[in-house]
């Protein structure tokens, strides 16, 4: 199923964190931890503005990376470092409710590392079950690190593989595969800014089946696309 929000400018943040909060009360009213699996670049600023305006219990929420940069916590393009620096402070959660990976290990260790780390929280003999995973959109079409025609979109069973020649730099990373994805139950796209807006259309009113992102279809899950009027601004609209 997919739901198209096309907010005016402004009103992303709002339809964001609205959906985040609505999301996570089905999940912690059924006793359950709300697991979040998040995204690098501009969705983190967007995350700074949007996660104060939720009222819920911080305390019960996990947030795991769909795919993270092998770098020190401390540089500027690591994405648990992004969101430490812009979120830690603005809504009460821990650096522990961030499963974060160990940027000390290879890219291969460090994949094999964050599914035992994973395990923690989802049975190991099934794929896992994200609540909510939020996806960014790149301008070739890639989501988390699964880049057009890379053979990883063809992983069918780790949940999480290394790749070191990301075309995106830096070039050593993990992502969440195509199964994981695929198996959560809400899939977000958070799309903005007109440098989207070309392939935003090519995905979503195109024929394209081949693309990263085009290849999200939860099997049980919702997918939606928000994304603001610079984003949506070559969608023909009925
Ligand atoms: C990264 C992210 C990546 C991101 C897309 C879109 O490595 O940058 O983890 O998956 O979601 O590249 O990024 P922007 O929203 O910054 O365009």
């Amino acid at each position: 199923e997919k739901i198209l929000i096309e907010p005016r400018d402004g009103l992303v943040a709002s339809c964001l964190s609205n959906l985040l909060q609505t999301s996570a009360e089905d999940v912690l009213a059924s006793g359950d931890t709300f697991k979040v699996g998040l995204s690098g670049g501009s969705l983190v600023q967007l995350l700074a503005q949007t996660l104060p305006n939720i009222t819920t219990d911080w305390s019960r929420w996990y947030f795991f990376f769909c795919d993270e940069r092998i770098v020190p916590f401390d540089s500027s393009d690591s994405t648990y470092g992004d969101y430490k620096t812009k979120l830690i402070g603005k809504v009460p959660v821990t650096e522990e409710q961030f499963i974060k990976i160990n940027p000390d290990l290879s890219a291969e260790d460090a994949a094999k590392d964050y599914i035992k780390k994973m395990s923690v929280f989802f049975p190991p003999d099934r794929v896992p079950c994200f609540d909510v995973l939020l996806l960014g959109l790149g301008p070739d079409g890639h989501t988390c690190s699964l880049f057009p025609g890379h053979k990883l979109l063809n992983e069918a069973s780790l949940w999480v593989c290394p790749i070191n020649d990301s075309p995106k730099p830096p070039p050593s990373r993990i992502t969440f595969t195509l199964p994981v994805i695929n198996n959560a139950k809400k899939c977000i796209f958070v799309i903005t800014g007109s440098s989207k807006a070309e392939i935003v259309k090519r995905i979503l009113q195109g024929r394209e089946r081949i693309l990263p992102a085009a290849r999200v279809q939860p099997h049980n899950g919702y997918l939606y696309w928000i994304l603001d009027e610079d984003a949506a601004k070559f969608l023909e609209t009925a």
